[in-house]
């Protein structure tokens, strides 16, 4: 008779942590990289992820019916650490490029964009990438903007490229004029010159081909894909996307 009573206890915390996991909501596990504001940025004073992309999945998530966790991991960590199972989404303002389609699923499209050149206010010479010949442009690693550089180094259009972790270094290395030009997306150049006035820095408006932003999954995640693009589109239909929109941009 004792000997059973393990067995009871055992059968009843599997029955209790079997439930839970029917009753729990699921939790949606998200990794960004919040150095990207609008998209995604740390309220200085909470601590807090806020941007466009974090009300966006928090949508998502809701519509679903999961809870969510986000973390606020390493640009280049995000795609491996989709490849690990770590996360179920990335979300990033992550363009979706040929490359990157090899290695993970790419939501249907949330937002389009466009790459822009940040330079000094007082740099008159350069309008658009034709112009960066002898120049030396700082970019975030492993981004559009990094692909867009290195493209033009090879061709001999510009002098050098510094990669750094995240924008604002890329930034900061133009300020002490290590760097002439940043290359970054344009939403991102314009809120960085708002939320620093006194930087004494520009942009140029857009200089390439229009990019599109979608939600990054593991390639053997194909249930959560359809179920994020089944949201997304609801809220397309029931107009919270467009309030998302507007909070973060204005007007459409
Ligand atoms: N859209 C660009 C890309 O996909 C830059 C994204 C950078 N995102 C970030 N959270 N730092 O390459």
């Amino acid at each position: 008779m004792m000997k059973k009573l393990p067995v009871i206890i055992l059968t009843m915390i599997l029955i209790v942590t079997s439930a839970s996991v029917v009753w729990g909501a699921e939790v949606l596990k998200v990794a960004t990289e919040a150095g990207f504001m609008p998209f995604e940025f740390v309220d200085e004073k909470t601590g807090e992820l806020l941007g466009f992309d974090m009300e966006l999945i928090k949508a998502i998530a809701a519509e679903l019916g999961m809870e969510i966790k986000i973390d606020n991991i390493s640009w280049d960590g995000l795609i491996p650490a989709l490849l690990n199972n770590n996360y179920d989404v990335a979300i990033a303002g992550i363009t979706i490029t040929e490359e990157r389609t090899q290695s993970v699923n790419f939501s249907t499209p949330y937002f389009e964009s466009v790459l822009t050149i940040v330079t000094k206010n007082n740099a008159a010479d350069i309008t658009s990438l034709d112009d960066l010949k002898g120049k030396i442009a700082a970019v975030q690693i492993s981004t559009t903007g990094d692909f867009e550089a290195t493209d033009l180094a090879i061709e001999g259009g510009l002098k050098g490229i510094s990669r750094f972790d995240t924008v604002t270094d890329a930034m900061q290395a133009v300020i002490i004029g290590a760097a002439d030009v940043v290359i970054v997306d344009l939403p991102v150049a314009q809120a960085y010159l708002e939320a620093n006035p006194n930087a004494p820095l520009k942009h140029v408006g857009p200089v390439a081909d229009n990019e599109f932003y979608g939600i990054a999954l593991n390639k053997k995640n194909t249930e959560l894909l359809e179920k994020i693009n089944g949201a997304l589109a609801q809220l397309h239909e029931n107009g919270t996307y467009d309030k998302i929109y507007q909070n973060w941009f204005g007007a459409n």
